[in-house]
């Protein structure tokens, strides 16, 4: 019998558990301890603070399934997304972390017990890296597992030392594959064939033993730790006997669903647009529950570009109206047990998707019949033209990924310079004629505020405590980039502040670091998307580029949400 997804995910867990672990729920996708993150992109970001030894909890051994996107940022895997059969948006990040706790001597026995005892892999089937000159590491693999030298593989570049971002804890990692047959291409690891499918890794076992630090030096952990990430969709391909993690029980039943809704057949010629569906109705519905919504920045524009890459593809299957908010029972009946919220949040997911299908379906129509036009007499090889990108943009709404997306198969690129340079222009338009609107020239400085800085990112749909970065500081109408006594403003890349627009009140609350209070009396946007933090400075110094957690004052904010609607 199958041991389905579900099962799988279990049984690590359980694992782990059964080994004094403490089993912990995954945290959101929008890291609210990380302003440089885009996404959780691993199992360590939400113990980043544990694991650099400047946060104790009652535990020092976690195992959890965390929600995993890598869509943007450092870790980015969209372009790979159906074009093999291995990578994805959203994926599920099973783990065992050890906060100064045990550190290799246990780490290497506990993955290698769980593969071959537990989920009976046999060890003919295994290989794993080392970090070039972690003897250590090759002892203990040498003596618990017996590898032959030729299997235990030493490697020099950065695919053996793990940073989360450019800040944070790191370290050498030991990655382990799983070999998929000689029938299948690819090579070991350190070979020229290595970026085939037949050598899968599966499993990285981090030695977090180095911190990166925002001024760019790197400082050794006060405790060395353990943090290690297994793909559940990898591993559950193996346990299942398929190739592809497309063929996978869930994703099956993901995609016999799309396929019915669109009367096609998902291993016909379009078997990669229903595995890109699949994919990406999981990241959709997730970031949704986590608070993201589609906008044209930041997070928000990254799940535009998935959602709307999703809906290229629905089109691709001939379905013409809006189909993929349909799809969202399916994904509950997989993985509602697991992640409650794909319920609780339901009816936020199903509207978001259906409008944002409602709306780009009116364009993606008459955008998908002027690319075949424009491209109709370009040959494999050619580039489209920076214009015609930039007019799919601009009148059509399709990100310039998706454009690129669509081409992809054709092998036409586009002219990304010529692209830039239209939008450019078109920035420079808006600029003139925002300058010629003939405001106070007080606003001035906001104009520049997000030119430079771009809109701000707001958390505050699922909490009310944040870290954010400094971006720009403001006192007495100039720009400045430090304050250190009186009333000033405050732009940060992202806060949970709730910003008002129409002249009323917004959040209250107060804004900290080591190196300042700071109270916050008012929050305004400004030119839609820039959240102003008005603040009085109690004490210290704040300085541009500094970290800072935001916290809103709760009870004002319920009084808010009674007159008006803040959340959803
Ligand atoms: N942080 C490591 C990774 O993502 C192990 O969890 O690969």
């Amino acid at each position: 019998m199958v041991v389905s997804v579900n099962e799988i995910r279990k049984t690590f867990l359980d694992y782990f558990a059964k080994n004094g672990h403490k089993v912990i729920p995954s945290s959101s996708l929008v890291p609210d301890n990380d302003p440089t993150l885009m996404f959780t992109n691993s199992g360590m970001v939400q113990f980043k603070n544990i694991l650099a030894g400047n946060e104790t909890r009652d535990y020092t051994r976690a195992t959890t399934a965390q929600k995993s996107v890598r869509a943007g940022g450092k870790h980015n895997d969209l372009d790979s997304v159906g074009y093999d059969v291995r990578h994805h948006t959203f994926f599920e990040m099973l783990g065992n972390f050890s906060f100064g706790d045990y550190f290799k001597d246990y780490a290497i026995p506990y993955a290698w017990e769980l593969l071959t005892k537990e989920f009976c892999l046999p060890k003919e089937k295994l290989a794993v890296t080392i970090y070039h000159n972690d003897d250590e590491a090759h002892n203990i693999w040498k003596k618990v597992s017996g590898l032959p030298e030729d299997r235990i593989i030493r490697i020099a570049t950065k695919d053996n030392f793990w940073q989360m971002g450019d800040t944070g804890p790191c370290g050498p990692c030991s990655e382990i594959f799983y070999d998929h047959g000689p029938e299948v291409w690819g090579g070991l690891p350190g070979t020229p064939e290595e970026d085939g499918d037949r050598y899968i890794e599966i499993w990285n076992l981090v030695f977090d033993q180095f911190e990166d630090l925002p001024d760019g030096s790197r400082i050794n952990l006060k405790r060395p730790s353990i943090d290690t990430g297994m793909g559940l969709e990898r591993i559950a391909a193996i346990l299942q006997g398929v190739h592809s993690n497309f063929e996978t029980d869930m994703f099956q039943h993901i995609i016999k669903a799309i396929a019915d809704l669109a009367n096609t057949d998902p291993n016909g010629p379009l078997k990669a647009s229903h595995n890109v569906i699949a994919d990406h109705l999981r990241a959709i519905c997730f970031l949704i529950a986590d608070g993201v919504l589609p906008s044209n920045e930041g997070r928000g524009y990254v799940l535009r570009r998935i959602m709307r890459r999703a809906m290229r593809h629905a089109y691709l299957l001939g379905v013409k109206d809006p189909m993929i908010y349909k799809l969202l029972p399916v994904l509950q009946k997989e993985m509602g047990e697991a992640y409650p919220e794909l319920y609780a949040r339901e009816n936020l997911i199903k509207e978001t998707i259906a409008i944002e299908e409602e709306r780009f379906g009116r364009t993606l129509d008459k955008g998908m019949r002027l690319l075949d036009e424009e491209i109709a007499d370009l040959p494999k090889g050619s580039k489209l033209s920076g214009e015609t990108a930039f007019k799919l943009y601009d009148t059509y709404g399709f990100p310039l990924d998706l454009t690129q997306d669509a081409l992809k198969s054709k092998d036409i690129e586009v002219d990304v310079e010529g692209f830039d340079a239209c939008m450019e222009r078109q920035k420079a338009e808006a600029r003139k004629n925002w300058a010629g609107s003939g405001d106070a020239g007080v606003e001035k400085v906001w104009y520049g505020i997000q030119d430079k800085c771009g809109a701000t990112e707001f958390l505050g749909y699922n909490t009310l405590k944040a870290d954010g970065e400094i971006k720009a500081l403001v006192q007495n109408g100039q720009e400045v980039s430090s304050v250190t006594s009186g009333k000033f403003e405050l732009v940060a890349n992202q806060t949970p502040f709730y910003g008002e627009c129409g002249g009323q009140v917004g959040d209250i609350g107060v804004i900290t670091s080591k190196d300042f209070t700071a109270k916050v009396v008012d929050c305004k946007r400004k030119l839609d998307n820039v959240f102003v933090h008005v603040c009085e400075l109690e004490d210290g110094t704040v300085k541009v580029g500094a970290f800072a957690n935001f916290e809103v004052d709760e009870t004002n904010r319920s009084r808010i949400c009674a007159n008006h609607s803040v959340t959803h």
